[in-house]
Order: structure tokens, then C-alpha cells, then sequence
């Protein structure tokens, strides 16, 4: 007899228990008992995919040695990929300050500009970092600037990639940068936008874990990591900052989410320069 997923299978503890370890230990990500009802149904589509009826199945496959392709849908499925255009605006004016101030000049002078957005989900944050860049300087694209968009999900990595967003998702977009940065499209069942190869030239997509190794080997100029280290213990963030200020050029500066916060930044290299803003001491 084949056993049927059954799409009301509940989560045993030992199962979320087992779950929950594996989530940290691959992506950093605090599952809360609190939250059991939500993994629940995020996970459910995957026991789904792969006609297992039950949570136990799905976790001891999940934790076998063939489970590694599965083990990326699990952090996909579990991953909170929430974000929209120009979501805080007050980072984009900080980042425009710095890029008319220092950065621009910089490029002009012939040297190069690296900005990371950290956790960028759908790309949303990295295509408004490119807008701010192209409304202080339509040229900016012929310098040497570039955009590295990272997330460890590699299905909104992808979405990121194609840059076609349903007009739901662009509302954040005022509609004079929409007009001049997207194409817009209607397609048989809605209305569709893309962004232009001016904005996509300057951002490179990939896929990357943030606990892993970083492979860039260049200073950032300007991280945006908003609204990803909420999802981690202080120990995770504690072993993230240090990383960020390595990383980071001295003129630097780095963004959180708006209730994120490095608890004593100084002890880390960092001072505030901003609402959720910091930059590194030297
Ligand atoms: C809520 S979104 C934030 C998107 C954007 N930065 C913003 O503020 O709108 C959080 C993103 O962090 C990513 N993420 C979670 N854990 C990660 C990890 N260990 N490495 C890289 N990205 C991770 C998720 O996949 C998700 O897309």
C-alpha cells in the first residue's frame, strides 16, 4: 500500500526538536517552539513534494546523507523572505550622502566601489541601491561600481535574478523611478515589471550562507545586512560582527534592520552613525 501524504500531519516534538537543530546549525535560524504551528505549514508542501506522510519520514530524510538537496528547500521553505523597495528610506539617504560625498568622487577619481546587500531576499534592497545610485549619477554605471546581492535561499536568489516583479511587489517604487527604471508588461493574468539592464548591470545575484566562508576579496564600502540577524541567537550575531567590520573599508558603513542593534559596538569596532547605522572606529 503506498502511504499518502497526509496534509494535516502534525509535527511531533522530537521531530521539531531535531528540525529546529538542523535549521541552526545550516542557516543560524531560530526555530521557537512558540512559532511550531508555522514551521508546521511552511514544511507541509515539502512532505508534499516528496510523498512522505508523516513529519518523522520527512526528518530522518531530511537528516540522511540524500537529504542535502532537500536540506536547501527546508531552509528555503523555513526562510522569512518579507521585503519591498526602499523599505527604511532614512539608509538610502545616508547611502546617497556618502555616495555624493565620498563615493562618487572616489569612482570619478578611477577607483572601485563594492556595496553588499547581505540577506537581500528578492532583490528588492539591492535594485533600491541601485536607483539611489543612478538618480545621483545616470553615469555611475560606466565606473567602477558594483552591487553584491546575497541570500542563502537559493529560489529567491533566483526570482532576484530575473528582476520581474508583479505590480504588487513595487508599490514601495514612487512612480517617477518606476516609469524611468522598469519596463511594464501585461501578461494574461497580471501586470508585470522589469527592471531595465541599466539597474541589473550593476548587481551581481548569488547565493550565499552567511555562516559560511565570504568569498569576497575586496573592502565593502557599504553593507546592507537589514532585517536577516533577527533571525539568529546573540551568539550567531556576536560571531557576525566582527566579520562585518574585517570586511568593511575604514570610511565604511553598515546597516541593520530597524530592530536590530549591535549590542556594544565599540567592543566590536563600530560606532553609531545613525539611526541603526554604524561605522567602523579606526
Ligand atoms: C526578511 S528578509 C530581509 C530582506 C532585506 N534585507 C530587507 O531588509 O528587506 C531576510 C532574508 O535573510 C535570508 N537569510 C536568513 N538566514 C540567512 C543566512 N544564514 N545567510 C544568508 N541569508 C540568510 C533569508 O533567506 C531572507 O531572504
Amino acid at each position: 500500500m503506498i502511504n499518502r501524504p497526509n496534509s494535516n500531519s502534525e509535527i511531533d516534538p522530537k521531530s521539531f526538536d531535531t528540525i529546529a537543530k538542523l535549521a541552526y546549525r545550516e542557516s543560524g535560524l531560530i526555530l521557537a517552539v512558540e512559532k511550531t504551528s508555522m514551521i508546521q505549514s511552511r514544511l507541509r508542501h515539502r512532505l508534499k513534494e516528496l510523498e512522505l506522510p508523516n513529519f518523522e519520514l520527512y526528518t530522518d530524510y531530511v537528516c540522511s546523507e540524500q537529504g542535502s538537496v532537500e536540506r536547501k528547500h527546508m531552509i528555503s521553505a523555513l526562510t522569512t523572505n518579507v521585503s519591498h523597495f526602499f523599505r527604511e528610506q532614512h539608509h538610502f539617504d545616508i547611502l546617497q550622502k556618502q555616495v555624493r560625498e565620498t563615493l562618487l568622487p572616489r569612482l570619478q577619481a578611477g577607483d572601485k566601489v563594492r556595496i553588499w546587500s547581505a540577506g537581500c531576499s528578492n532583490g528588492q534592497e539591492a535594485l533600491s541601491i541601485a536607483m539611489s545610485l543612478l538618480e545621483i549619477s545616470s553615469d555611475i554605471e560606466k565606473l567602477d561600481v558594483k552591487i553584491l546581492a546575497t541570500d542563502i535561499d537559493g529560489e529567491v536568489v533566483r526570482f532576484a535574478t530575473n528582476a520581474l516583479y508583479p505590480e504588487r511587489f513595487v508599490s514601495g517604487v514612487p512612480s517617477m523611478l518606476l516609469d524611468k527604471y522598469f519596463t511594464e508588461e501585461l501578461t494574461k493574468t497580471e501586470r508585470v515589471y522589469l527592471a531595465k539592464a541599466n539597474l541589473r548591470s550593476l548587481i551581481s545575484f548569488k547565493e550565499l550562507n552567511l555562516l559560511a566562508n565570504w568569498p569576497m576579496n575586496r573592502k565593502m564600502d557599504i553593507i546592507f545586512c537589514r532585517n536577516v540577524v533577527i533571525y539568529f541567537d546573540q551568539k550567531t550575531q556576536n560571531d557576525l560582527w566582527p566579520r562585518f567590520r574585517q570586511l568593511i573599508d575604514d570610511e565604511g558603513l553598515l546597516f541593520l534592520g530597524h530592530s536590530e542593534r549591535i549590542p556594544e559596538p565599540e567592543k566590536v569596532g563600530f560606532q553609531t552613525s545613525g539611526p541603526t547605522a554604524y561605522k567602523p572606529i579606526c
